[in-house]
């Protein structure tokens, strides 16, 4: 059978293949040390897990669920927003629980594009802005993140560009895979050149929890549901990746466009689940400061990995990854890469997996225990 065609405008994503390749070498017995991937290897904590086994037994714990969420997580969500970014959202219509962040970027994607329409996304940048793009018809316009402008766009030259035909703009703060944040004047400028342009602002937002001691929203900015959505998730925050939970943020107008594609696709997300969720974001302090704590020493620890790989990094970077710069005279990043897997064994992300302004940067992850990152220390 003969695939549509906007199977042509997509490949396998890097990490489905190269994990296999990694797992071939764990097959053979290599003894690999993983450091690619950005998926939490702690567990949520104690209190989600006796939810989730609670609410099974719940009445109605195993019919289709609300294609809005339950309207208690939706509380749990706007009270999290309140008390973490100083954000008012009313649950009613402003808030859409989503499986993942992931999906809701298609799901946006699907309510606001039309073939042709362009999208400005990062570079470097998550790659599935592009893919999702590219599959739903529309036209990927990347704009440059570099280093000397701590990762920030040029808005001013941005600005000079042709935009008649920008429909959306995807920006990441804390960045990924960077780890830059965004001060709050340079989010509001992204919200200024939004609006301005009449272009729907995004900002993916799942690290604003991890090792960065002062998580902002973009919904702060004042206006800013007028043209702007947030995503956020749980994956990374409470330790809860294959849970699948994220959420959607904006105006109702934008949410209900959401909506109506997301309640076309799926039949809600389980009871069990979300149950499990509202308990995660009713958290207190304490969870967030043994999160940080664990990555803090692990972050420690690979700053001494990469500075003995002879790399250079910004120690002020927050999130989930070490993003560094190749050794001098190295070869590039995903030749570089390959090397260190199949003599050190050790697994790496390269740069250029998130964009052509990725070349000459490696990634480290901080999903993987501190014995593991010292071992690896002992193997250079
Ligand atoms: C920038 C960024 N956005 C979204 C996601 C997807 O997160 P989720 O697990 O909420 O779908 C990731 C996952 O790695 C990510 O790095």
């Amino acid at each position: 059978m003969i695939t549509a065609d906007r199977l042509q405008s997509v490949q396998e994503y890097y990490f489905s293949k190269k994990l296999r390749e990694v797992r071939g070498l764990v097959n053979e017995g290599r003894p690999i040390i993983n450091m690619g991937i950005g998926s939490p290897d702690l567990a949520p904590s104690p209190k989600v897990l006796q939810t989730l086994k609670e609410a099974i037994s719940d009445m109605g714990a195993h019919q289709y669920q609300s294609y809005q969420g339950l309207p208690q997580l939706r509380e749990a969500i706007a009270d999290f927003y309140q008390s973490k970014f100083d954000v008012t959202v009313d649950p009613a219509g402003e808030i859409l629980p989503l499986m993942g962040s992931k999906e809701g970027i298609m799901h946006i994607s699907m309510a606001f594009l039309n073939e042709g329409d362009e999208v400005l996304l990062p570079n470097p940048g998550y790659p599935t802005y592009a893919a999702v793009t590219n599959l739903v018809g529309g036209k990927p316009v990347m704009y440059s993140l570099k280093g000397e402008n701590g990762w920030f766009p040029d808005l001013d030259e941005l600005s000079q560009m042709d935009l008649s035909k920008v429909k959306l703009m995807w920006v990441s703060y804390p960045h990924m895979p960077t780890g830059a944040m965004a001060k709050k004047e340079q989010l509001k400028s992204l919200v200024n050149f939004a609006r301005s342009n009449d272009i729907l602002l995004v900002n993916d937002n799942p690290y604003s929890f991890v090792l960065s001691n002062n998580p902002t929203s973009i919904l702060s900015i004042d206006g800013a549901k007028d043209c702007t959505l947030e995503l956020n998730s749980l994956s990374k925050t409470f330790n809860m990746a294959g849970w699948r939970v994220g959420m959607v943020l904006g105006n109702k107008e934008h949410i209900n466009a959401v909506l109506k594609v997301k309640s076309n696709m799926d039949s809600g997300m389980f009871y069990g689940i979300q149950k499990g969720a509202i308990a995660a974001l009713q958290s207190g302090p304490e969870w967030f400061e043994a999160l940080d704590e664990v990555y803090n020493k692990r972050r420690e620890l690979m700053f001494n990995l990469v500075e003995k790989l002879g790399c250079e990094y910004d120690k002020n970077a927050v999130g989930m990854f070490v993003w560094s710069k190749l050794p001098k005279n190295a070869s590039p990043s995903e030749e570089f890469i390959d090397q260190v897997l199949y003599e050190k064994d050790i697994f790496i992300a390269p740069g250029t997996i998130f964009g052509s302004n990725g070349e000459g940067y490696i990634r480290f992850s901080l999903c993987v225990k501190e014995e593991k990152i010292t071992e690896a220390i002992e193997r250079f």
